[in-house]
């Protein structure tokens, strides 16, 4: 949600600030804006609705040139995407400009005193309230890191703001409150930049340093000062980060979904490599933090994840209680925090979060923490807030990820947690040796078959024209590859707009089926496993009603030829691992029949690539 981007240092801020906002996007896009210190009338503040493309029109040969500024683009939460309503806002006398992510959940009490006193807010939105109050304090006489100290003090939600004013140019203030999105900031010798994730910064500079919650960060070109909230003075490390800022390039490719589709063979060797040993056939996670006695007396595991990433938690609980034989469940994170859930420190508790920063989701790792469980994270982008709040974090190495649908990760994440069921069994005894052989072969040969199964990208693009007009779908899957039909439904939806429904084949009778008719296609998961049989007699019962199916099978599988209007045959691999190639089937489907539909497939309408409010 909503990207926050800041310069101050010797180059004209500007450009940098517009490059970094294009970056940001994928978080917001609904309108964006920038304020910069202009020696002529202080600050210079341009916003517009919309992508950054109309900000950058409406600027159009007006930027001035300023050396420090910041910048903002939008997911609106309070009020509509409007000029009025982008950031940075301002005081009613221009002396403070502010651009704010996550929420303020007291600023119409905060609101109340001016409008007793009959001033007026340009903006609907929960932010504006804050740059009044900000001038208030330095009128009183306070800093600008005292003002902002004391404002954060008067707010309540959790949030990320990043404020300056125009006495005092090239002096930023940030701050982070709460888990609801990042701060991170860049140090080079006379340039300091600040951003709402790393692939902002990473073309500037892999000097960074991240604002953790209740932290704030003074910053002027040479120095950056930290303290608390309350003002005690705090020491803060440089990291270097290595993280691949080449790869957020679209390259040959017309979307970012379809290249991070394409990138998924070279990214699944990457999470493998050093991960899956073959001699002695094993998986090596030997930089967990957890001993043996500790895993042993796990007597449960609980995952976690929002969207996407519960989807590949619930790939994963398959492998948790078929490897490792410990009871597992699932929970949307949302859920999972407000019910109270039973926990204790022998529950093992496995979050999912591409962004690391869905606040959904750190809240239920907070709850989990609460109640003393281990933890043990899957994320992608390096120091993310879920890294810090977790025991062990398995990174998944597959390089930013720009698309709004998440693709790669889905992918990594399957994998990860499957690497952790086998090491869970080893280290309770629980796996026997020729499965854990056959798993960690199969897994050799993941990254091939993926790559095999992008071959099937013209079948897949023909089938997508044949159903891009259809209004409604419905996804079917057993077991695994139930959660591959909700994803299946879930990505058809962001990116096409249609209406799609995953549901456990068995179900099917119990309601759905109702919906069938000649106009309604379903595209069923029948993966050569134990379901197969019941997977075909499902679709049978879809034909009786003449719906039409596309049927998604495993290599020589001939048995539905002939019964579905459509087969798309995956290459060879283990069954525990057909998900995953059943997965890049559902990605290249919902990105053609979007393609076919002209949608705006990387930035949907309504979307965010990260999720910081509740
Ligand atoms: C779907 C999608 C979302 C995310 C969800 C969680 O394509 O991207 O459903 O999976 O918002 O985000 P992360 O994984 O960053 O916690």
């Amino acid at each position: 949600m909503c990207g926050i981007i800041g310069y101050t240092g010797q180059r004209p801020a500007g450009p940098i600030l517009i490059e970094g906002l294009r970056r940001l996007e994928y978080r917001g896009y609904d309108s964006a804006g920038i304020a910069l210190f202009d020696d002529r009338d202080g600050l210079f503040v341009q916003r517009a609705a919309g992508k950054v493309d109309q900000l950058v029109s409406r600027l159009e040969g007006t930027l001035p040139p300023a050396s420090a500024g910041i910048g903002h683009t939008r997911w609106a939460t309070h009020g509509g995407a409007t000029d009025a309503n982008a950031h940075p806002h301002l005081d009613p006398s221009g002396r403070v400009a502010v651009v704010h992510n996550g929420i303020i959940e007291n600023f119409e009490s905060l609101q109340r005193p001016y409008r007793q006193r009959g001033i007026r807010f340009m903006s609907e939105t929960d932010t504006e309230v804050l740059a009044y109050l900000v001038a208030d304090e330095l009128a009183r006489g306070l800093d600008l890191a005292e003002a902002v100290r004391a404002v954060i003090g008067m707010s309540e939600g959790a949030y990320s703001l990043v404020v300056i004013t125009k006495d005092e140019p090239g002096r930023i203030v940030a701050a982070r409150v709460g888990n609801a999105g990042g701060i991170v900031l860049g140090h080079n010798e006379d340039e300091k930049f600040i951003a709402s994730d790393l692939a902002a910064l990473l073309p500037h500079t892999r000097n960074v340093t991240f604002l953790e919650p209740g932290e704030v960060a003074d910053i002027t070109a040479e120095a950056v000062r930290y303290t608390d909230l309350e003002g005690m003075p705090l020491m803060k490390a440089i990291e270097v980060q290595s993280y691949d800022p080449v790869a957020a390039v679209k390259g040959r490719f017309k979307h970012f979904m379809l290249k991070e589709i394409h990138e998924q063979p070279v990214g699944t060797l990457d999470m493998i490599r050093g991960r899956y040993r073959l001699d002695p056939p094993s998986v090596d996670l030997d930089d967990m933090p957890f001993s043996a006695e500790q895993v042993r007396a796990f007597t449960r595991v609980v995952l976690i994840g929002m969207g996407t990433s519960m989807h590949s938690a619930m790939v994963g609980r398959h492998y948790i209680e078929r490897f490792a034989r410990i009871p597992a469940e699932v929970d949307n994170a949302a859920e999972f925090t407000y019910r109270r859930p039973v926990l204790d420190e022998h529950t093992l508790v496995i979050s999912v979060s591409q962004s690391g920063e869905t606040v959904d989701l750190l809240a239920a790792m907070e709850e989990a923490r609460a109640a003393g469980c281990p933890q043990l994270t899957v994320c992608n982008v390096p120091g993310a807030q879920t890294t810090r709040v977790a025991d062990a974090t398995i990174y998944m190495r597959m390089g930013p990820e720009i698309a709004v649908a998440s693709t790669k990760t889905m992918m990594a994440s399957i994998i990860a947690i499957h690497a952790v069921a086998l090491w869970l069994g080893r280290m309770r005894g629980t796996l026997d040796s020729s499965l854990e052989r056959e798993q960690v072969e199969a897994a050799q040969h993941l990254p091939a078959a993926i790559g095999e199964a992008l071959l099937l990208e013209p079948q897949i693009a023909q089938v997508a024209r044949k159903y891009a007009q259809a209004e409604h779908f419905l996804f079917l899957g057993r077991g695994w590859a139930y959660p591959i039909a909700m994803e299946g439904a879930l990505k058809l939806k962001e990116v096409s707009y249609i209406h799609a429904e995953g549901y456990p084949a068995g179900e099917m009778k119990h309601g759905p089926i109702a919906l069938i008719d000649e106009h309604m296609p379903t595209v069923a998961l029948a993966l050569r496993d134990e379901l197969h049989d019941k997977m075909r007699s499902n679709i049978e019962q879809l034909k009786a009603r003449r719906g039409p199916v596309v049927a998604v099978v495993s290599q020589g599988d001939e048995t539905l030829n002939g019964v579905a209007d459509d087969v798309i045959e995956l290459p060879e691999i283990e069954a525990a691992l057909s998900p995953l190639v059943a997965l890049v089937v559902m990605q290249l489907l919902a990105y053609y029949i979007a393609l076919e539909r002209g949608a705006d497939i990387d930035q949907p309408r309504n979307l965010a690539k990260t999720v910081t409010v509740e």
